[in-house]
């Protein structure tokens, strides 16, 4: 099985994650499958909107860790890129989350444009308790999405949220039942991708704001990232995931 699941249905690209005994935590290998995908879907026309869902009852435990660490070392962050190509594609994203989303898992949502929780969702973003920083223009976006107050509950304390909140903080635009997201998901991605193409682009890219800006930021975070990770407190912090157990 692989990793990453693609899909097509009519006019949507499924991606899903699908890695479900690790928690669909993503490797260097997962971020690279998805970027070839997303480019795809770019090039596409048949293509008009991509939906992003988790295999198993979670979406995403985030990056994976022992990536992470080896990342330290040989620099390697497919991540990066896969981060810079979701702020910057220009069909409309759609995520159906159910279980854990946790950094990554959770930072891709803001470029996400329409998103649905199931009531058993929770939400994560620990890079400060890691030793790290947010990524994925997460400093930027969402402050600005959910306000100053809840984002540094998230990001800096390391609050984690449940389904409710991220609805009530305009994270979430609907929490379906769990038997019916990705019924829901799919009808919502199918709607999208149906209407006139270069108004729902063009309008999108209004809504979505000023990519050079984000993306700006994602260098900036990503470059403080990397000296972070390689820091004694996120090497602790990483290692001592990796040793849980033992
Ligand atoms: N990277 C690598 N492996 C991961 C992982 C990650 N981000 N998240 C989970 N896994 C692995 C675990 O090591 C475990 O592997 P094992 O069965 O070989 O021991 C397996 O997935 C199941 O995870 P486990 O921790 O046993 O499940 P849980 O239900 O007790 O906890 C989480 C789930 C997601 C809360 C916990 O795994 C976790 O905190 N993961 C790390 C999340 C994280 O910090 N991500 C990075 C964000 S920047």
């Amino acid at each position: 099985m692989a990793d990453i699941e693609i899909a097509r249905s009519g006019a949507v690209l499924e991606l899903t994650l699908n890695r479900p005994a690790k928690k669909n935590a993503l490797t260097n290998a997962m971020y690279r499958t998805l970027n070839v995908a997303l480019d795809e879907a770019e090039r596409d026309a048949g293509v008009g909107a991509v939906l992003v869902a988790g295999a198993g009852d979670v979406f995403s435990a985030g990056n994976d860790i022992g990536d992470f660490v080896a990342a330290a070392q040989d620099g390697e962050m497919a991540g990066a890129d896969f981060v810079r190509k979701i702020a910057a594609f220009p069909k409309p994203l759609v995520a159906a989350v159910d279980g854990l989303a946790v950094g990554i898992g959770c930072t891709l949502l803001l470029h996400c444009d329409l998103v649905y929780a199931t009531p058993e969702s929770r939400f994560l973003l620990p890079f400060v308790d890691l030793g790290l920083l947010p990524e994925a223009g997460a400093s930027l976006l969402l402050p600005r999405r959910v306000g100053m107050a809840r984002a540094s509950a998230w990001l800096l304390a390391g609050e984690s949220f449940g389904a409710d909140e991220a609805f009530a903080a305009g994270l979430l635009n609907a929490i379906p039942a769990t038997d019916s997201l990705l019924t829901t998901a799919r009808e919502k991605a199918a709607q999208l991708a149906a209407k006139p193409r270069a108004a729902l682009m063009a309008a999108r890219k209004f809504l979505r704001g000023d990519t050079a800006e984000i993306l700006a930021r994602i260098e900036a975070e990503l470059d403080a990232f990397r000296k972070a990770l390689a820091s004694p407190e996120a090497r602790a912090a990483l290692m001592a995931f990796l040793n849980k157990g033992k």
